[in-house]
């Protein structure tokens, strides 16, 4: 028989043992999914995130988050990290789509597949899917908007874009130029603020570099703060002739309401017409209220789902589906894209609350 202390110092051992495992299982604890997104900063990857994790409650996939702020250093910091966890798959909608190369082609040597999520990453071999709306079909949709909804001829129409070093800047703005430049050449619209576009104006098709020369003069850089600097300083050489009632292409929610808020309150502008994308619900709002005319809603579920989808997938050995290839400036890349909704007053209770993306008392003044 075994002394009882001896016991007590046995047992004890092995609580200490399995404590020790406990932990360091713990530590090193193997995520498999890693999910890189650009900053916090813009509520439409706030969300994006919030969309991931209501994906993934009450599955028993391990994955981790990280922001990159803004900075392609970081970015590559982070993806550096999730290597180092072990990860099998990298979800990344890059900051800047060349800058991510680098990144990716690290997680490349790792052996792990890399998904570009909403942005493509550019000019590199080292990425295997694009998960993505259909981006000129948004920028089309915007040039649509305006195209309907403007009245008689020579309507003064204001051109922003996004980031340059964002590959959809030049999607949305490629789509809406397709649809606008004709309606340019007939003298319904008159271009305003760019002497660029304004160069290119008898021509459909823009290669990559003319795109670049336009974005360059009119971007955002995806900021709210450069979109209204940029929209007070067009407003403030403007003369009569390009105020009245204007139209404003703007490419996505977060620059539209800035934009907005700057032509609303210019005396000479008797009313406009303001575009945007992504169904912020501050833009929700503004769509209600009458003071931004409408959103293209991208509904990021479906982003996730097919995301995820897809490094499931990826995990069990299996090929993802996908419908259709992107060329990022290096290889075609397999991609799998979804559609996107116009939105304007008129639907957005459907689309947007009756649909179960927002609450109905997230808003005011909804019917
Ligand atoms: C996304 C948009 C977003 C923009 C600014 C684009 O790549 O597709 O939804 O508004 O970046 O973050």
């Amino acid at each position: 028989m075994m002394k009882k202390s001896k016991l007590l110092s046995l047992m004890l051992a092995v609580v200490m043992l399995m404590l020790v495992a406990a932990g360091c299982s713990d530590s090193n604890s193997e995520v498999s999914v890693g999910i890189v997104l650009p900053t916090k900063d813009e509520p439409r990857w706030v969300q994006d995130e919030q969309r991931f994790k209501d994906a993934l409650k009450g599955t028993d996939y391990t994955t981790e988050i990280l922001f990159s702020q803004g900075s392609s250093a970081k970015e590559k910091e982070n993806v550096e990290t999730l290597i180092n966890k072990g990860i099998d798959v990298l979800i990344i909608c890059p900051q800047d789509g060349d800058a991510a190369a680098a990144a990716v082609e690290a997680a490349k040597k790792d052996d792990i597949t890399v998904i570009a999520y909403d942005r493509l990453i550019t000019n590199t071999d080292a990425v295997d899917y694009y998960v993505t709306f259909d981006s000129l079909a948004v920028g089309a949709a915007q040039g649509q908007y305006l195209i309907d909804n403007a009245k008689g001829s020579n309507t003064p129409l204001y051109l922003y874009a996004g980031a340059a070093s964002d590959n959809n800047a030049f999607l949305f703005f490629e789509g809406a130029w397709k649809v606008l430049q004709p309606k340019i050449a007939d003298g319904t619209f008159k271009i305003a603020n760019s002497s660029e576009a304004e160069a290119l104006k008898d021509k459909a098709e823009l290669s990559r570099d003319e795109l670049s020369k336009i974005i360059g003069q009119v971007t955002t850089n995806w900021d709210a703060n450069e979109a209204k600097n940029k929209a007070q300083t067009h407003l403030t050489a403007a003369m009569a002739d390009l105020k009245g009632d204007v139209a404003i292409l703007a490419p996505n929610d977060g620059t539209a309401r800035s934009i907005a808020d700057v032509f609303g309150s210019d005396s000479a502008v008797s009313s406009y017409l303001v575009t945007g994308q992504d169904a912020e619900k501050a833009s929700i709002q503004y769509v209600i209220d009458g003071k931004q005319s409408m959103t293209v809603f991208k509904d990021v579920r479906t982003l996730v789902k097919d995301a995820m989808g897809m490094a499931v997938e990826i995990l069990d050995e299996k090929k993802p589906e996908t419908t259709g290839s992107y060329d990022n400036g290096n290889v075609e890349v397999k991609a799998k894209q979804t559609n996107v909704i116009v939105v304007n007053k008129d639907n957005v209770k459907k689309e947007l609350i009756d649909s179960d993306y927002y609450k109905a008392d997230d808003f005011t003044g909804l019917e």
